[in-house]
């Protein structure tokens, strides 16, 4: 019987063995193709990280289910049972372009609940990560529940998206803020406000493996991460979202509600 305990520790194994893996590919020549469009890339690194994630958990773990983002994993379309949910470079752009400020992620999650949530700045050797019920922990050491920081008092990070469209008001939440910062990467940006370095991360589109593992250690620091619209995440799509304080949290969704009518 394999205990959550083992479990975290072969978690933390895989991922460091793959962040070396990573790090080793900068001295060899990535092999770069588009998917959505041109700023939605994937790299030969993307592919074979998420392979060798897939091939542990069906070592270990056979029964499990697996939704990766390059699609090597299960076709899910619920959430029941033990499902793991990977990102295997988060900031593929950023991997790209400026070899940093790019995360390996990984969530694990229980009849829809997240149980584990694992995010590596990898360049950065920032290893978050956070287990429902016991807390979350940066390079080992525990991490303490965040400041309720109000959205003046806080800077915020947004996505591209929020400035390139006029519909998510993000101007008026730039302004109640104080200041915007971007950065590119769902995992490196939900690890500020876990820290308590940002009272927000809003995003216009973000998919279930950019979400799940920063989901469960943003709640483990009593963040709140929700749908921009304030519902409840789901993970089988994906959603404009936001990771904030309490406090944060309400002023941003107020602001974007009340320009919805
Ligand atoms: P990715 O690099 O794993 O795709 C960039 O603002 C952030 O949004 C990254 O975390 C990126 O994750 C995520 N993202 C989600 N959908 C995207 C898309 N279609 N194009 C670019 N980035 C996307
Ligand atoms: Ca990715």
């Amino acid at each position: 019987m394999i205990t959550q305990q083992d479990m975290d520790k072969m978690i933390r194994g895989w991922i460091q063995e793959a962040a070396e893996a990573i790090k080793q590919s900068f001295s060899t020549e990535l092999i770069i193709a588009e998917k959505s469009d041109r700023n939605d890339l994937v790299t030969n690194m993307d592919k074979a990280t998420e392979i060798f994630f897939i091939e542990k958990i069906r070592h270990y773990f056979p029964e499990d289910r697996i939704l990766g983002e390059e699609g090597n994993g299960d076709s899910i379309e619920d959430l029941a049972g033990r499902v793991w949910i990977i990102d295997p470079i988060d900031g593929t752009l950023n991997f790209v372009k400026q070899q940093a400020d790019f995360a390996i992620m990984i969530g694990f999650y229980q009849d829809g609940v997240g149980k584990m949530g694992y995010i590596y700045d990898v360049m950065a050797d920032e290893f978050y990560w956070g287990i429902k019920g016991e807390g979350a922990f940066l390079n080992g050491e525990r991490l303490p529940k965040v400041k309720d920081i109000s959205l003046r008092e806080g800077l915020i990070a947004l996505s591209s998206g929020m400035i390139g469209s006029s519909k998510y008001s993000s101007r008026e939440m730039v302004i109640a803020s104080s200041g915007v910062r971007m950065l590119g990467s769902a995992g490196v940006e939900t690890a500020r406000v876990v820290m308590g370095r940002m009272a927000a991360y809003i995003t216009h589109r973000l998919q279930p493996w950019d979400i799940a593992a920063g989901k469960v250690i943003a709640e483990e620091v009593g963040l709140m991460y929700t749908q921009l619209n304030g519902e409840p995440i789901d993970l089988l799509t994906k959603s404009a979202t936001l990771v904030a304080t309490p406090s944060a949290h309400q002023e941003i969704v107020t602001i974007y509600l009340k320009n919805q009518k």
